[in-house]
């Protein structure tokens, strides 16, 4: 991979990487013969749990699309424009892929935007918002730090996270994952490197940001606490762990498929929050602790 700024973030690097490259041959990101297992589509909880888990990342990437594509007029150079266009396509896909993921489990197409507006988490929902904020204001600098540093530090955390427990499972969902976790690793790639120079030259919007991350971070963490602390989501998921049968799926040294949802509640917390630190470290912006919900 080349290391110069402008090559690696080009239009043409991204049509040989990714859709003439890790994409190609690949039906809505997965292999084409690669269907849902019979037991996620058979038994009604363990297809609700694929649904609901579904739903949450139909919503994440409806949030990232919106911000890559209200990102590109706000951006200050060509280079960054044009990387915009790259990504708004990414995410336009994203969203494409697992909204086709609900029809495969069953979702009807009509059914489609009630049972999002029924199923996203509303603490996910609110931290979305707070993104968006920013680039309805044509906030450049906070919007991509929102958006490729902590949005997607998120995704790609939890991506990686469900790749590791259905690579024995569902080889579908994983292949899907996996081309959309490559997608997020140039993503994240691109804010590292375009905002540390602009936080550089524009000190005074650090307050603000570092704000954003705090607020940003709580409502991701009540996101996580709603699925594995309580409730419905919580007893769907732990029916879904004993249908699997408990394979090894490891994951950050750990294996998820025989422990506490607690303790991966923990393990993906700690995972998330240490990325972002690491990140905003290389780009200039102080780590803000959020509380914990
Ligand atoms: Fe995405
Ligand atoms: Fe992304």
């Amino acid at each position: 991979m080349t290391t110069n700024f402008l090559d690696a973030y080009s239009i043409q690097y991204w049509l040989e990487s990714c859709p003439q490259g890790y994409l190609e041959e690949t039906e809505f990101g997965h292999e084409p013969n690669q269907k849902e297992p019979e037991l996620v589509l058979q038994d009604p909880m363990m297809r609700e749990q694929a649904i609901r888990l579904t739903t949450q990342l139909v919503a994440g990437e409806r949030c990232a699309l919106a911000a890559s594509s209200g990102l590109i007029n706000a951006a200050p150079d060509e280079a960054s424009k044009r990387f915009l266009a790259t990504q708004t396509l990414d995410e336009a896909r994203h969203v494409e892929i697992f909204t086709q993921r609900l029809y495969d489990l069953g979702v009807k197409k009509d059914e489609l935007e009630t049972v999002i507006a029924e199923k996203t988490n509303p603490n996910l929902a609110q931290f979305a918002e707070i993104l968006l904020e920013k680039v309805d204001k044509k906030d450049f600098v906070a919007g991509v730090v929102g958006q490729n540093i902590i949005l997607e530090g998120m995704a790609f955390t939890v991506f990686e996270m469900l790749e590791a427990s259905n690579r024995d499972l569902n080889s579908k969902f994983a292949k899907t994952l996996s081309g959309t976790i490559a997608d997020e690793r140039r993503h994240v790639g691109f804010g590292e490197n375009r905002i540390g120079a602009l936080i550089r030259e524009f000190p005074e919007k650090k307050p603000e940001i570092e704000r954003m991350q705090r607020d940003m971070s709580y409502f991701m963490l009540a996101t996580f606490a709603d699925q594995f602390r309580d409730g419905q989501a919580r007893e769907e998921m732990q029916h879904a762990r004993e249908q699997a049968g408990g394979g090894a799926a490891n994951w950050q040294g750990a294996n998820l498929a025989t422990m506490e949802p607690e303790e991966m509640e923990g393990l993906l917390a700690d995972t998330v929050l240490g990325e972002f630190k690491k990140r905003l470290d290389r780009v200039g912006i102080e780590y803000q602790t959020p509380t914990r919900p």
